[in-house]
């Protein structure tokens, strides 16, 4: 289970498998803020969220309040998260995976009415990087945890990539390229499942700590995807992103051989494990 006790062949599978995690910030979508949505004009200044019809909550999904599907509406979200209850062999809200991800409103002490929504969207092996562009995909999740201390648990299948990131306090927007402006979760389960964070989208993004059974964490400064320039708020293209202080227990950190870019996160849970994610 543990990676680098693998014989070398094993290792370059690792690889293959760590290196579907996306840098979030593709470069043709820097480029190109409206490739995703071909019904919008192209014009690099326009505001998506601004054009796009908000989608109805007359029937919010199950865990997602009103007042919190409304808010993603007026954001420019495509849509609220399906939210399926029950197992669809992909990600569901449930305990009876193999896979299980608690997410915790982990606000500080003193901020008990600190909202999240929690956001899980699922990443097709075609899809690359669209997966994560909330403009234009609707998420498999979008639960409530409307007060600190609040939790719900998802079940992951195996074989299944993914993300999460969160809006807060009815305050997190979406970016100009339609991504959640805030700290990413990136996972990939099944065989060298492998999780971690990336703050590529927004550096100044809010904090989150990711705890793998076994002992490997990720949260801001280990087993996390950074912009190299302190200058920046958002990176993604290739040469712009390290990934840091990777190499504990069941954690992984390779450059990968195609692109010479750096891949890995915390493993140790391949087919099954318990995730505890704490959104702080
Ligand atoms: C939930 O998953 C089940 C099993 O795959 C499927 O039949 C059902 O249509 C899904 N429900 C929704 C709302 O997607
Ligand atoms: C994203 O959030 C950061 C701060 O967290 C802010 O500086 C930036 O302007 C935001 N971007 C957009 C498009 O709202």
């Amino acid at each position: 289970m543990v990676n680098r006790h693998l014989p070398s062949f094993l290792l370059l599978v690792s690889l293959a498998a760590a290196h579907a995690i996306p840098a979030p910030v593709p470069e043709h979508a820097q480029k190109a803020p409206n490739a995703w949505n071909s019904g919008s004009p192209s014009s690099p200044h326009t505001q998506q969220q601004l054009l796009r019809p908000r989608f109805s909550c007359d029937f919010p999904a199950p865990g997602l309040l009103a007042e919190d599907c409304d808010y993603m509406s007026a954001i420019g979200m495509k849509g609220q998260g399906v939210n399926n209850q029950t197992n669809n062999g992909r990600i569901w809200t449930g305990t009876d995976g193999p896979n299980l991800f608690t997410f915790v409103n982990a606000a500080q002490p003193g901020d008990d009415d600190r909202s999240v929504i929690l956001i899980v969207w699922y990443m097709a092996p075609t899809d690359g990087y669209q997966a994560s562009f909330m403009n234009a995909r609707v998420p498999d999740i979008s639960y409530s945890l409307p007060k600190r201390g609040d939790a719900i648990t998802i079940s992951m299948a195996n074989g299944v990539a993914g993300g999460w990131s969160a809006l807060y306090n009815h305050k997190t927007k979406l970016s100009a390229y339609g991504q959640i402006n805030n700290t990413f979760g990136e996972f990939s389960t099944g065989d060298y499942a492998t999780i971690d964070i990336s703050r590529l989208v927004n550096m100044a993004g809010d904090a989150m700590t990711v705890e793998v059974p076994g002992g490997c964490v990720s949260d801001m400064t280990r087993c996390v995807y950074v912009c190299n320039s302190p200058a920046v708020n958002s990176c993604g293209d290739a040469g712009t992103y390290d990934l840091l202080k990777c190499d504990g227990f069941n954690a992984v950190q390779h450059k990968d051989p195609s692109s010479g870019e750096p891949t890995g996160g915390c493993q140790g849970w391949s087919f099954g494990g318990q995730i505890k994610v704490f959104l702080s």
